[in-house]
């Protein structure tokens, strides 16, 4: 037996903790000569934690940040500002070992499982691909049956390492990023948009897949989608993005019977109801005009320009995502309240 110093892992605490984190992407002109003229600001000031064994599900529109927020986590984009602390340790500005035994820990689905694979390689080389960039993480002569295990935890045939990704379907191939991300046994997976792609009856399929991980594994998530429904079933907090910014963030039941932010209300509103009853009971909030380009947000308050409950003070102060009085649950709103009608 080896004395382990290690502290002990307890399901609930803080593993990851994002603050303030800012990401703004330049806008340049010119051939010979570039000169800045904006910035597109893809991430805007985005603070959070991640609690060992749980998923935060993020979601918003198409173009809100949500890939670049994942990517900044993965260390692939550098922020502007901003601070991620990973296990207690600065993730920013970790290097060498330190740097590689954070990244290890942390792992990213993608969104589209027919250009994330590399159709040259074959299945074994793309699962093992990992243990060439940590060798420590496997033994070379142990890999392949690592390879085939990991095959097997996603619901694949082990005698299918030497197939090409065109041969599986597109869950198929779903798993096998699945098994990937698993490779290098981390405690946290992103997941960008890991269903979006897929027919409706394989996404659960899917999901199913994610949460029997998470159980066995004690996995934490970041599970990101472009609507609430897709979310819902999976995330025990979630968190709603608007134009680079969490407009309001809060538990499965506090988002979805007691949401206070508009944005939040609106998105809501156009989920799918099974119940025929409630269906007809309910009115969609159709928000007007196109989401605002991230390189010039309205001033205060992002959503100002499509929120019908807009006043002046919308325009001139910028509402922080702090508990409200209408429920304890962080939301960037001024006038947040809880919609009565179901
Ligand atoms: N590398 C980049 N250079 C410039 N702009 C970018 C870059 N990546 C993303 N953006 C812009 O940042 C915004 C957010 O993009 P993204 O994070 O992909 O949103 P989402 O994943 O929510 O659709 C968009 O306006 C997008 O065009
Ligand atoms: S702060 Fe104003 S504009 Fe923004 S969501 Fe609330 S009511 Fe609407
Ligand atoms: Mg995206």
């Amino acid at each position: 037996m080896t004395a382990t110093t290690e502290p002990a892992k307890v399901r609930g605490e803080t593993i990851l903790a994002v603050d303030q984190l800012v990401k703004h992407f330049p806008i340049s002109q010119g051939v010979l000569f570039k000169k800045t003229i904006g910035q597109v600001k893809a991430v805007d000031g985005v603070s959070f934690e991640l609690r060992r064994g749980e998923t935060l599900g993020v979601v918003g529109e198409s173009g809100c940040g949500k890939s670049t927020l994942a990517r900044l986590l993965m260390r692939l984009e550098t922020p502007t500002s901003g601070r991620v602390t990973l296990e207690g340790r600065d993730l920013l500005r970790a290097t060498g070992a330190d740097l590689r035994r954070l990244r290890r820990n942390m792992q990213m689905v993608m969104q589209d499982p027919y250009t994330s694979l590399n159709p040259r390689m074959t299945v074994g080389d793309i699962i093992g691909e990992p243990f060439e960039i940590h060798p420590e993480a496997a033994p070379k002569r142990s890999r392949r049956q690592r390879v085939q295990e990991l095959l097997d935890v996603v619901g694949l045939n082990p005698e299918h390492v030497n197939r090409y990704p065109h041969q599986f379907s597109g869950g198929q191939r779903q798993r096998i990023g699945i098994a990937r991300a698993l490779a290098l046994r981390p405690e946290i997976i992103v997941c960008d948009e890991p269903v979006s792609a897929l027919d409706v009856s394989i996404q659960a399929q899917v999901i199913n897949l994610l949460r029997e991980l998470q159980d066995e594994l004690g996995l934490s998530y970041i599970f990101i989608a472009h609507d609430l429904s897709v979310v819902r079933h999976i995330s025990d907090r979630v968190a709603v993005m608007y134009l680079g910014r969490i407009v309001e963030i809060g538990t499965e039941e506090q988002i979805y019977q007691r949401a206070t932010h508009p944005y939040t209300q609106a998105l809501l509103s156009a989920v799918p109801v099974p119940d025929p009853e409630a269906r007809d009971r309910r009115t969609i909030i159709r928000l007007t005009g196109d989401v605002p380009s991230p390189a010039e947000p309205p001033s205060g308050c992002h959503f100002r320009t499509r929120c019908w409950k807009a006043e002046e003070v919308c325009a001139t102060q910028d509402p922080q995502a702090v508990p409200r009085a209408a429920d304890p649950h962080p939301s960037a709103c001024h006038f947040a309240e809880v919609r009565t009608e179901a």
